[in-house]
């Protein structure tokens, strides 16, 4: 399919191929796990072994890095998976900048795992360039982590200016771009080199899929050092996944375009309600990130806002009780719309206020979502 066509309309039709034996224009599943070798040794079929690689996930990663404007791109078993993958392809005593606010299981992990793994790990108020450039030691730190909007209060970092605080120390800029999706920001035509994807949220967007993913602006030595932490620690996605993954990708732009117009009501309305103290969203205009959201996502400012009630936390909980249309679940970006009291998930030691509810925005009528969530706050 002519790649000068826009990315929802390659998305809509998965890069537009038709398999050729059949002429079908969705693709089958490829469940094999091993592949007939040539008889003088070779693999012209490209496949050798399906941990390594399979021509479903291929399909799926091919759609990413057109949607992401990459070079490459790798499906992971998780999202947690691909991100652990980026650190673990880093050298023990290797410094890394990683966000203050962020998601709660990754910096769980950094700190268990990562800082076992000989990481020099420093986290950083990544919204305040100025604490960026502070954190950053030129031949030491070789990773700065983003993650924008980030979890769960929405801050926003400024991509462009990261990237280029990163380059200059001579580290690179991994993005965590699960919230903002490929519909609302391309990370790497702003400065990135990698950007990470939870797939289990937006791209795959019904709840049934746990998967992650990579993408690269360029094919270099990192890269092959990724695809060998995949394709050797195994943590690749099944080939069933990798089908309802592409097949959820088909709908993204549909889906997030809905979402963010269904967020802006809910965050309207939220705003005027006497119970709630502060609503967090980047559209707002007094939220602090607000001018670079408004730089860096286009089209909208995601379907990922939250709340923080006057009456505390026990109103905080009352209120998630008390809802019928919203569903009381952890996650994002599935179709269906969720509340949770993110500080109990989250435990001792995360920075999110006791008084919050986080709310994915999903594509029911924004109408019932806003009358649910007012009985719930009048009771
Ligand atoms: C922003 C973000 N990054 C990464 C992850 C981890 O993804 P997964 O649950 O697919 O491992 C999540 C999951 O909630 C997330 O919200």
């Amino acid at each position: 399919m002519a790649m000068e066509w826009e990315p929802g309309t390659l998305a809509a039709q998965a890069l537009g191929r038709v398999e050729p034996r059949t002429g079908a224009l969705v693709p089958g599943i490829e469940p094999a796990t091993t592949f007939e070798r040539d008889p003088d040794g070779g693999y012209r079929s490209g496949h050798v072994y399906a941990r390594a690689d399979n021509p479903t996930f291929r399909h799926a990663e091919d759609l990413l890095t057109t949607l992401e404007g990459g070079a490459d791109s790798l499906l992971f078993a998780s999202g947690m998976a691909a991100a652990t993958a980026v650190f673990q392809a880093l050298d023990p005593g290797d410094h890394v900048v990683v966000p203050k606010v962020m998601y709660w299981a990754l910096r769980g992990w950094l700190f268990d795992h990562g800082s076992r793994w000989g990481l020099a790990i420093e986290p950083v108020d990544t919204t305040d360039l100025d604490a960026l450039a502070a954190a950053l030691q030129p031949g030491r730190t070789r990773l700065v982590w983003l993650e924008t909007p980030a979890n769960p209060l929405w801050e926003i970092s400024d991509i462009a200016a990261a990237a280029e605080l990163a380059h200059r120390a001579g580290a690179r800029l991994a993005v965590d771009s699960t919230v903002a999706t490929p519909v609302l920001t391309r990370p790497l035509a702003l400065g990135a080199d990698l950007v990470m994807h939870s797939a289990t949220k937006y791209l795959n967007g019904h709840s049934d899929v746990i998967a992650g993913t990579l993408t690269t602006v360029r094919e270099d030595e990192w890269w092959d050092r990724l695809k060998s932490v995949r394709a050797r620690q195994g943590g690749i996605a099944g080939s069933f996944e990798a089908w309802l993954l592409l097949r959820g990708m088909r709908t993204l732009f549909l889906r997030v375009r809905h979402c963010c117009q269904s967020a802006q009501l809910v965050a309207e309305r939220m705003a005027q309600h006497p119970r709630v103290a502060q609503v967090l969203y980047p559209s707002l205009p007094d939220f602090p990130g607000h001018a670079a959201a408004a730089r860096q996502m286009t089209g909208g400012f995601g379907g990922m806002l939250s709340i923080r009630m006057r009456g505390g936390e026990a109103a905080a909980i009352a209120t998630a009780a008390r809802v019928s249309l919203w569903k009381r679940a952890t996650s994002l970006g599935g179709v269906e719309s969720l509340i949770e009291h993110r500080a109990s998930i989250e435990g001792p030691g995360s920075p999110v206020p006791l008084d919050l509810l986080r709310l994915s925005v999903g594509i029911e009528e924004p109408a019932d979502l806003i009358a649910d969530l007012e009985t719930a706050l009048a009771a």
